[in-house]
């Protein structure tokens, strides 16, 4: 085949950031986007209504396709405001994001530590009364799946018996264990969401494409390291398999996350920007595996059908078998295979 065409994507996990940066990201998500699940870790963070207010107008300024589905961080003052909750809801947030204390870009200093974490149990969690409203109010939990204070490596697999009390603890939350990164997060996922649809997963392309060796392997390579961190080649080959089953509760969630080419050299900013390739890599990894009738299941379908959310009635994209060289930079920001030449390239009116 020399042509490819797909429903517009379903990207479940985005950082579109905001000012200046979201002007410069925004498009490369615009063009190939039904949908995306807007993170809130910005600076300042959308964890008050009165924030996400302000930067639904910028991101409705920058998006001019893709219908922006938007989340709240979740904080500890918010356990204060429970009224809050149906405001962001009202404000378009389909999801509240936990981030574990410390664990990654924009968390330190949330409050919501290992202690807070491995206590759920406990009536006097400050955590309990925000997440019994999410689940009255059918709000998502999406959680960046990482347990703080473990061995970096350790991290997510630690994480899973949080994600076991939260799934006894509020029985009709759902939940989304974003970006998994291991073996045993893909063995939880697939053994719990058997018996349980509430659970689901996203998998970023990066990390069905990356290796712990490409971070650290040969030199230190500050743009392919990002949040869990890639891992081992065997959970790498887990995470592969886990995209091309047929699974309904794993789909796409790219997780792009630009940072200038300067606070990832300087700074060691954890994050990849793969939007401007997402779809032209995706197509290609899918092709590789013969699996290409798989990708509107693994990057629409399925995600829609978690968030509730009707199919929309787009124009499909067109990639033609055409060489893609992928620029070194975009305004100062490095674009996941930079510099390569890729097989597929989306046609653009
Ligand atoms: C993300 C970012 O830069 O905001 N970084 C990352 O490495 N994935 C945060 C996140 O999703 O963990
Ligand atoms: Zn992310």
């Amino acid at each position: 085949v020399d042509e490819v065409t797909l429903p517009p994507l379903f990207d479940a996990h985005v950082h579109l950031r905001d000012g200046r940066m979201l002007e410069i990201v925004a498009p490369y998500t615009d063009r190939c986007c039904s949908r995306c699940v807007i993170m809130p870790n910005t600076q300042p963070p959308l964890d008050t209504p009165l924030r996400l207010v302000s930067y639904r107008q910028a991101v409705a300024h920058s998006l001019t396709r893709t219908q922006p589905l938007y989340t709240f961080k979740i904080s500890l003052e918010q356990t204060q405001h429970l009224n809050w909750l149906s405001q962001f809801q009202s404000l378009g947030a389909i999801a509240g994001k936990l981030y574990p204390e410390g664990v990654t870009t924009n968390s330190a200093h949330t409050g919501i530590s290992r202690d807070v974490l491995l206590s759920l149990d406990r009536q006097t969690n400050p955590l309990r009364p925000l997440l019994a409203e999410m689940e009255r109010l059918g709000l998502v939990l999406c959680l960046h799946g990482e347990l703080p204070g473990e061995f970096c490596l350790d991290r997510e697999s630690a994480f899973l018996e949080v994600v076991d009390e939260l799934l006894a603890l509020f029985p009709s939350l759902r939940i989304v264990l974003e970006h998994i990164t291991t073996v045993d997060a893909v063995r939880y996922v697939t053994s719990h969401a058997a018996k349980d649809d509430r659970l689901a997963c996203t998998l970023t392309l990066h990390h069905l494409l990356l290796t712990l060796d490409h971070v650290v392997g040969d030199a230190l390579d500050p743009h392919s390291f990002c949040k869990p961190v890639a891992k081992a080649p065997e959970d790498r080959e887990a995470l592969v398999r886990l995209a091309l089953a047929d699974f309904s509760q794993v789909f796409l969630g790219s997780d792009s996350a630009p940072h200038l080419c300067s606070s990832k050299e300087h700074q060691g900013c954890a994050g990849i920007f793969s939007a401007p390739v997402l779809v032209e890599r995706l197509v290609q990894f899918f092709e590789e595996y013969d699996a290409l009738a798989l990708l509107p299941d693994f990057a629409v379908r399925r995600a829609e059908h978690f968030y509730r959310l009707p199919s929309l009635d787009l124009p499909p994209l067109v990639l033609v078998r055409r060489p893609f060289l992928v620029p070194e930079t975009i305004q100062g920001i490095r674009p996941f295979g930079a510099g390569e030449t890729l097989p597929w390239t989306l046609h653009q009116e």
